[in-house]
């Protein structure tokens, strides 16, 4: 696993922002680090999204990526702009090779036992798995995970903190990808306080459940129903941007 990867891999978040203006990138930037974060995809849903990745991509503590990576040429654009790694939301073999010829971690999109067959031909390792709650969130991820054992998956749409720890409990998620913690709204309003608090109360999820790690997913077992409900995240009782702030690493993971 490679550097953008692996701090992927330690902070087991991946905050995906919509960015309408680049002069937000910094602030942005800042508050996630205040919450205990240092990695940000910036997807190109917007015309300001590539001089946002550029912004980021100077801050040295700062892993930027971009999502909603359609082609190899969008893909070409955006590692140039200083994007370390790319999401893409569908399967797109043209923009994984050309991640592969950079030397750039590539996270595709995937719904399908199909589209992981053909992930897994084109040497990939790990995917997005997308959009996770549509598709039937925990359950399907754990029934599309079972015959894919080498594979991990970065669960990404319609996740929120409370569903959170259910999917950081799964042995194959590498990661949990969502917008909850960076809402346009907010950045539009310059409201990045409360994206500091919003990233925090996620990182400190992610810090319970590496504490506390369930034993729901023993391989071979079928995915109960509510069986995510048997987790409970723990919270600090003095605040959560002062727990994410103190937490131990907490300034090395992405
Ligand atoms: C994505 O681009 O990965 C998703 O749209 C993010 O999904 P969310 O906004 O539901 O978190």
């Amino acid at each position: 696993m490679n550097g953008a990867a692996a701090a992927i891999a330690a902070a087991r978040l991946l905050p995906v922002v919509v960015i309408d203006d680049p002069r937000a990138a910094a602030p942005l930037a800042a508050a996630l680090k205040r919450g205990g974060l240092r990695c940000a995809e910036i997807t190109l849903r917007t015309a300001a999204a590539e001089e946002a990745i550029r912004v980021m991509a100077a801050d040295p503590d700062i892993v930027v990526g971009a999502g909603t990576v359609l082609n190899a040429q969008q893909a070409a654009r955006v590692i140039d702009a200083g994007a370390r790694y790319i999401v893409t939301p569908g399967l797109s073999l043209q923009v994984v090779q050309h991640c592969q010829a950079r030397s750039v971690p590539v996270f595709p999109g995937v719904a399908t036992a199909s589209e992981l067959m053909t992930a897994l031909d084109a040497g990939i390792e790990t995917v997005k798995f997308f959009p996770a709650e549509p598709l039937g969130g925990l359950a399907m991820l754990n029934s599309l995970a079972a015959p894919f054992r080498m594979m991990r998956f970065i669960p990404t749409g319609g996740i929120t903190a409370a569903k959170l720890p259910g999917y950081l409990c799964h042995p194959a998620v590498l990661a949990v990808g969502g917008s909850w913690m960076v809402p346009t709204s907010l950045i539009n309003a310059g409201n990045f306080d409360e994206i500091a608090r919003l990233t925090a109360d996620a990182v400190a999820i992610a810090d319970s459940t590496q504490e506390n790690p369930c034993t729901l997913f023993s391989p071979g077992r079928p995915l109960n129903a509510g069986s995510t409900r048997s987790f409970s995240a723990r919270r600090s009782p003095t605040g959560s941007v002062a727990a994410a702030a103190s937490r131990p690493g907490s300034s090395t993971a992405c």
